[in-house]
Protein backbone atom coordinates (compact mmCIF):
# COMPACT_ATOMS: atom_id res chain seq x y z
CA UNK A 1 0.00 0.00 0.00
CA UNK A 2 1.24 3.51 -0.84
CA UNK A 3 2.65 5.99 2.24
CA UNK A 4 -0.34 8.43 0.54
CA UNK A 5 -3.31 5.95 0.99
CA UNK A 6 -1.33 5.57 4.94
CA UNK A 7 -1.43 9.48 5.18
CA UNK A 8 -4.46 9.36 4.16
CA UNK A 9 -5.96 6.67 6.53
CA UNK A 10 -4.17 8.37 9.56
CA UNK A 11 -6.25 11.51 8.37
CA UNK A 12 -9.28 9.83 8.42
CA UNK A 13 -8.70 8.54 11.71
CA UNK A 14 -7.57 11.73 13.62
CA UNK A 15 -11.34 13.54 11.74
CA UNK A 16 -13.46 10.18 13.26
CA UNK A 17 -12.17 11.37 16.20
CA UNK A 18 -13.19 14.91 16.31
CA UNK A 19 -16.19 14.94 14.68
CA UNK A 20 -18.35 13.75 17.78
CA UNK A 21 -16.92 16.98 19.47
CA UNK A 22 -17.34 19.45 16.61
CA UNK A 23 -19.81 22.43 17.01
CA UNK A 24 -20.75 25.43 14.85
CA UNK A 25 -18.77 27.71 16.59
CA UNK A 26 -15.58 25.16 16.77
CA UNK A 27 -12.38 26.19 15.85
CA UNK A 28 -9.55 24.19 14.58
CA UNK A 29 -6.04 24.18 14.71
CA UNK A 30 -5.05 22.76 11.30
CA UNK A 31 -0.92 22.06 10.69
CA UNK A 32 1.04 21.50 7.36
CA UNK A 33 2.24 19.01 4.96
CA UNK A 34 1.46 16.47 3.01
CA UNK A 35 -0.80 13.98 5.19
CA UNK A 36 -2.35 17.11 6.49
CA UNK A 37 -3.22 18.20 3.01
CA UNK A 38 -5.50 14.86 2.95
CA UNK A 39 -7.25 15.86 6.71
CA UNK A 40 -7.90 19.35 4.53
CA UNK A 41 -9.49 17.68 1.68
CA UNK A 42 -11.94 15.39 4.42
CA UNK A 43 -12.61 18.64 6.23
CA UNK A 44 -14.38 20.28 3.07
CA UNK A 45 -16.94 17.28 2.98
CA UNK A 46 -17.58 18.49 6.89
CA UNK A 47 -17.40 21.81 6.76
CA UNK A 48 -20.62 23.19 8.33
CA UNK A 49 -19.89 21.36 11.30
CA UNK A 50 -17.23 23.73 12.47
CA UNK A 51 -16.75 27.90 12.18
CA UNK A 52 -13.39 27.47 10.61
CA UNK A 53 -9.91 27.17 11.63
CA UNK A 54 -6.65 28.47 12.67
CA UNK A 55 -3.28 28.27 9.87
CA UNK A 56 0.04 27.29 10.49
CA UNK A 57 1.48 27.91 7.09
CA UNK A 58 0.18 30.41 4.20
CA UNK A 59 0.33 27.34 2.51
CA UNK A 60 -2.45 25.68 4.29
CA UNK A 61 -4.13 28.67 4.45
CA UNK A 62 -5.07 28.72 1.14
CA UNK A 63 -5.97 25.25 0.94
CA UNK A 64 -8.72 25.61 3.71
CA UNK A 65 -9.59 28.80 1.53
CA UNK A 66 -10.16 27.06 -1.48
CA UNK A 67 -12.35 24.44 0.08
CA UNK A 68 -14.62 26.80 1.35
CA UNK A 69 -13.03 26.61 5.02
CA UNK A 70 -13.29 30.18 6.92
CA UNK A 71 -9.63 30.82 8.53
CA UNK A 72 -9.18 32.85 11.50
CA UNK A 73 -6.59 34.88 13.17
CA UNK A 74 -5.57 33.14 16.39
CA UNK A 75 -5.52 36.64 18.83
CA UNK A 76 -9.16 36.80 17.55
CA UNK A 77 -10.93 33.22 18.91
CA UNK A 78 -10.67 30.87 21.81
CA UNK A 79 -8.45 28.14 21.91
CA UNK A 80 -8.39 25.67 19.65
CA UNK A 81 -10.16 22.58 20.74
CA UNK A 82 -7.93 20.22 19.02
CA UNK A 83 -4.61 20.85 16.73
CA UNK A 84 -4.19 18.42 14.24
CA UNK A 85 -0.79 18.21 12.27
CA UNK A 86 1.90 16.21 10.89
CA UNK A 87 5.44 15.36 11.94
CA UNK A 88 8.64 14.05 10.76
CA UNK A 89 9.30 11.70 13.35
CA UNK A 90 7.17 10.33 16.55
CA UNK A 91 8.88 8.27 19.25
CA UNK A 92 7.11 6.36 22.16
CA UNK A 93 6.79 9.18 24.38
CA UNK A 94 4.99 11.43 21.76
CA UNK A 95 7.70 13.27 20.85
CA UNK A 96 8.31 14.84 17.37
CA UNK A 97 10.27 16.63 14.94
CA UNK A 98 8.80 18.89 12.77
CA UNK A 99 9.28 21.82 10.63
CA UNK A 100 10.31 19.56 7.30
CA UNK A 101 8.03 21.73 5.74
CA UNK A 102 9.47 24.81 7.38
CA UNK A 103 6.47 25.82 9.06
CA UNK A 104 7.74 24.84 12.21
CA UNK A 105 7.30 28.20 14.23
CA UNK A 106 3.60 28.97 13.89
CA UNK A 107 2.97 25.34 14.23
CA UNK A 108 4.17 25.67 17.71
CA UNK A 109 2.36 28.23 18.89
CA UNK A 110 -0.89 26.24 17.34
CA UNK A 111 0.20 23.45 19.51
CA UNK A 112 0.68 25.06 22.82
CA UNK A 113 -2.08 27.20 22.27
CA UNK A 114 -4.66 24.20 21.57
CA UNK A 115 -6.49 22.05 23.99
CA UNK A 116 -5.48 18.88 22.32
CA UNK A 117 -2.52 18.05 19.96
CA UNK A 118 -3.27 15.19 17.51
CA UNK A 119 -0.24 14.12 15.19
CA UNK A 120 -1.27 11.95 12.28
CA UNK A 121 1.92 9.98 10.70
CA UNK A 122 2.61 6.94 8.75
CA UNK A 123 4.40 4.27 10.29
CA UNK A 124 7.72 5.07 8.24
CA UNK A 125 7.43 8.30 11.01
CA UNK A 126 8.32 6.40 13.92
CA UNK A 127 11.68 5.76 15.54
CA UNK A 128 12.72 5.04 18.91
CA UNK A 129 15.36 7.84 19.38
CA UNK A 130 14.23 11.18 17.91
CA UNK A 131 17.22 12.79 15.16
CA UNK A 132 17.60 10.57 12.00
CA UNK A 133 15.82 13.43 10.31
CA UNK A 134 17.61 16.26 10.57
CA UNK A 135 16.30 18.74 13.54
CA UNK A 136 15.27 21.77 11.40
CA UNK A 137 15.33 25.15 13.51
CA UNK A 138 14.03 28.33 11.96
CA UNK A 139 16.76 31.35 12.77
CA UNK A 140 16.95 35.45 12.13
CA UNK A 141 19.25 35.87 8.84
CA UNK A 142 21.46 38.01 10.74
CA UNK A 143 22.12 35.10 13.12
CA UNK A 144 22.71 32.45 11.10
CA UNK A 145 26.54 32.30 11.20
CA UNK A 146 26.51 32.66 15.14
CA UNK A 147 24.18 29.87 15.70
CA UNK A 148 25.50 27.47 13.45
CA UNK A 149 28.81 28.39 15.82
CA UNK A 150 26.61 27.10 18.84
CA UNK A 151 25.18 24.17 17.36
CA UNK A 152 28.47 22.70 16.45
CA UNK A 153 29.35 23.39 19.83
CA UNK A 154 26.56 21.51 20.75
CA UNK A 155 27.82 18.18 18.86
CA UNK A 156 25.55 18.90 15.39
CA UNK A 157 26.74 19.46 11.79
CA UNK A 158 24.30 22.51 10.87
CA UNK A 159 23.16 22.34 7.15
CA UNK A 160 21.98 26.05 5.71
CA UNK A 161 18.58 25.52 3.70
CA UNK A 162 19.53 27.38 0.59
CA UNK A 163 16.60 29.50 -0.84
CA UNK A 164 13.99 28.87 1.86
CA UNK A 165 12.35 32.38 3.53
CA UNK A 166 10.05 30.89 5.93
CA UNK A 167 6.46 32.36 5.92
CA UNK A 168 7.95 34.76 9.30
CA UNK A 169 11.20 35.90 6.72
CA UNK A 170 13.19 33.64 8.36
CA UNK A 171 15.87 30.94 7.26
CA UNK A 172 15.77 27.00 8.27
CA UNK A 173 18.95 25.33 9.14
CA UNK A 174 18.79 21.73 9.58
CA UNK A 175 20.90 20.08 12.18
CA UNK A 176 22.44 17.06 11.07
CA UNK A 177 24.03 13.90 13.90
CA UNK A 178 22.63 15.65 16.59
CA UNK A 179 22.25 13.37 19.78
CA UNK A 180 18.51 13.77 20.65
CA UNK A 181 18.42 11.28 23.30
CA UNK A 182 17.03 13.60 25.81
CA UNK A 183 14.61 15.44 23.68
CA UNK A 184 13.39 18.26 26.18
CA UNK A 185 16.42 18.98 27.46
CA UNK A 186 18.37 19.91 23.61
CA UNK A 187 14.83 21.59 23.28
CA UNK A 188 15.65 23.76 25.87
CA UNK A 189 19.21 24.38 24.93
CA UNK A 190 18.29 25.00 22.09
CA UNK A 191 15.73 27.27 23.26
CA UNK A 192 18.46 29.81 24.95
CA UNK A 193 19.89 30.54 21.63
CA UNK A 194 19.44 33.99 20.24
CA UNK A 195 18.50 34.55 17.10
CA UNK A 196 16.79 31.36 17.12
CA UNK A 197 13.31 31.53 16.48
CA UNK A 198 11.81 28.26 17.12
CA UNK A 199 13.77 24.46 17.23
CA UNK A 200 11.89 21.67 15.17
CA UNK A 201 11.68 19.59 18.75
CA UNK A 202 8.44 19.21 20.23
CA UNK A 203 9.51 17.89 23.28
CA UNK A 204 8.01 19.98 26.03
CA UNK A 205 4.93 19.97 24.16
CA UNK A 206 4.48 16.62 22.90
CA UNK A 207 1.43 15.71 20.97
CA UNK A 208 -1.82 13.98 23.04
CA UNK A 209 -2.74 11.45 20.77
CA UNK A 210 -0.55 10.14 17.94
CA UNK A 211 -2.71 8.24 14.96
CA UNK A 212 -0.17 6.05 12.85
CA UNK A 213 -1.24 4.39 9.84
CA UNK A 214 0.32 1.02 9.98
CA UNK A 215 -0.10 -2.20 7.47
CA UNK A 216 -2.20 -3.44 9.94
CA UNK A 217 -4.22 -0.47 10.07
CA UNK A 218 -4.51 2.71 12.05
CA UNK A 219 -2.77 2.67 15.79
CA UNK A 220 -3.95 5.04 18.31
CA UNK A 221 -1.14 5.96 20.96
CA UNK A 222 -1.97 8.65 23.77
CA UNK A 223 0.89 10.28 25.78
CA UNK A 224 2.33 8.88 29.01
CA UNK A 225 2.64 10.99 31.93
CA UNK A 226 6.05 12.88 30.89
CA UNK A 227 8.92 14.05 32.60
CA UNK A 228 12.20 14.21 30.94
C1 LIG B 1 5.91 21.20 8.38
O1 LIG B 1 6.75 22.22 8.74
C2 LIG B 1 6.23 19.95 9.14
O2 LIG B 1 6.31 20.11 10.51
C3 LIG B 1 5.27 18.86 8.77
O3 LIG B 1 4.31 18.67 9.75
C4 LIG B 1 6.03 17.62 8.61
O4 LIG B 1 7.11 17.90 7.74
C5 LIG B 1 5.18 16.47 8.05
O5 LIG B 1 4.98 16.62 6.71
P1 LIG B 1 4.38 15.47 5.80
O6 LIG B 1 3.01 15.20 6.31
O7 LIG B 1 4.39 16.07 4.43
O8 LIG B 1 5.30 14.32 5.92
Amino acid sequence: MSQNVRKEEAARAALNHILPELSPDSILGIGTGSTVNFLIEALGEVKNRFAGAVSSSKATTERLERKGIEVFDLNTVEPPRFYIDGADEANERLELIKGGGGALTREKILAAASETFICIIDESKHVGILGKFPLPIEVIPMARSYVSRQITKMGGDPAYRAGVTTDNGNIIIDIHNMDIGRPIRIEEQLNQLPGLVTNGLFARRPADILFMATSEGVKEFRRPSSTD
